[in-house]
């Protein structure tokens, strides 16, 4: 099978690929100031562009079959408002982003919750600043990105998902604090240790996704002005207790013990993958998933069910990964039960009537890149 960028292949001036990723563990704690660890999935987005005399742009998308041209003036919609939201975020930042032709080749699935719209971005950016000639360090990108999708797109995403397609590295898991933006590298090799992390795309209808993220980040804010934080993330285990008794709301409560918890299920992540006892990760990851079922009310049937077949089936751990309401779950698993836990979550989901899955096992890859020719 060819990759995006293969299928490019062309004269064009300028070719760069960006990732799609999965969380290990740290959900919904980006727009928290908190913790995240997300690696780069092996499935990418592919950009290639070459300079227009003139300032427009010009996208083709190989997944539609459909070419979008758009000016300043334009307010773009659909999947090229991305591309147009990219253009904008960099003018703002006071880069003079030329006019340019574009094409778009993509491996990661859409609307599965592994950030195809972040891999769009990264790579969108990565070309037209190329082609820009323009000093704009790799640091700086994810938040130009995260703008261009918060203030352009208008979605109200936190930072993790750009952050993971641009500076995650192969064989790692990317931890990042994001208030600081500080990076650690955190190896991890399934392989050596005789692990696999298998992906069940759920299929499940992402029902309401936006109208749900953006009230559990309301949430949030208003528990941190509540609590008289910056941020939810400046409320640590020791402190919760004391928090929630200032919480009246027992809605509220669940969301900010969620939080919370999850930022110190990510630095305990952390510190067993940091000891190379990466089974240790599972039970951190299940009860992950737990919170975020109970606690975030993010979770559907399908995912449920995915995540307790994994387990029953020998999984050290499982959770679903992303945004919610659908999207993917991952199961750690030994190499040697993995087709086991396959077979078991593909038949619970027939036996529920459940649109059937698409499974896949992935491997910690790179973050964007040039591709030179
Ligand atoms: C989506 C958002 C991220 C993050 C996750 C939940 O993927 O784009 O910023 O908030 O949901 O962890």
């Amino acid at each position: 099978m060819t990759t995006a960028a293969e299928r490019l292949d062309g004269p064009a001036q300028s070719l760069w690929v960006s990732p799609g990723r999965v969380n290990l563990i740290g959900e919904h704690t980006d727009y928290n100031d908190g913790f995240v660890l997300p690696f780069a999935l092996p499935h990418a987005t592919a950009v290639s562009g070459s300079r227009l005399p003139e300032r427009r742009w010009e996208v083709t998308s190989e997944q539609t079959g459909e070419t979008v041209t758009f000016d300043l003036r334009d307010k773009v919609d659909g999947w090229a408002s991305y591309v147009a939201a990219v253009v904008w975020a960099l003018r703002e930042a006071g880069v003079d982003v030329p006019g340019a032709r574009l094409a778009v080749a993509s491996d990661v699935p859409f609307g599965a919750g592994l950030s195809s719209s972040a891999a769009l971005e990264c790579a969108v950016m990565a070309v037209l600043v190329d082609l820009a000639g323009a000093d704009v360090p790799t640091r700086d990108r994810p938040r130009l990105a995260q703008r261009a999708e918060n203030e352009y797109v208008g979605a109200p995403t936190g930072i993790m998902d750009q952050a993971a397609s641009t500076l995650c590295r192969e064989g790692h898991a990317l931890f990042l604090d994001c208030r600081s933006l500080a990076t650690e590298q955190v190896p991890f090799d399934l392989a050596g240790a005789g692990l696999k992390i298998l992906v069940v795309d759920s299929k499940a209808p992402h029902a309401h996704v936006d109208g749900e993220y953006a009230a559990r980040r309301r949430a949030c804010e208003e528990a941190a002005a509540i609590l008289g934080v910056t941020a939810l993330r400046d409320v640590d285990v020791d402190g919760l207790p004391d928090a929630l008794a200032k919480l009246d709301d027992e809605t509220m409560r669940r969301r900010v013990r969620h939080v919370v918890t999850e930022n110190q299920r990510v630095l305990d992540t952390v510190d067993v993958l940091r000891a190379g006892d990466l089974r240790a990760a599972g039970p951190l990851m299940t009860a992950s998933h737990e919170s975020m079922r109970d606690d975030y009310e993010i979770t559907v049937p399908q995912v449920d069910t995915a995540v307790r077949v994994a387990l029953e089936h020998g999984a050290h751990g499982a959770r679903m990964t992303g945004g919610g309401f659908g999207g993917c779950v991952l199961a750690l698993v030994d190499e040697e039960g993995c087709d086991a836990v396959e077979t078991a979550v593909r038949e619970a989901f027939a036996a529920n009537g459940f649109t059937p899955p698409d499974t896949f096992v992935v491997t910690p890859g790179p973050g964007t890149y040039r591709v030179s020719r």
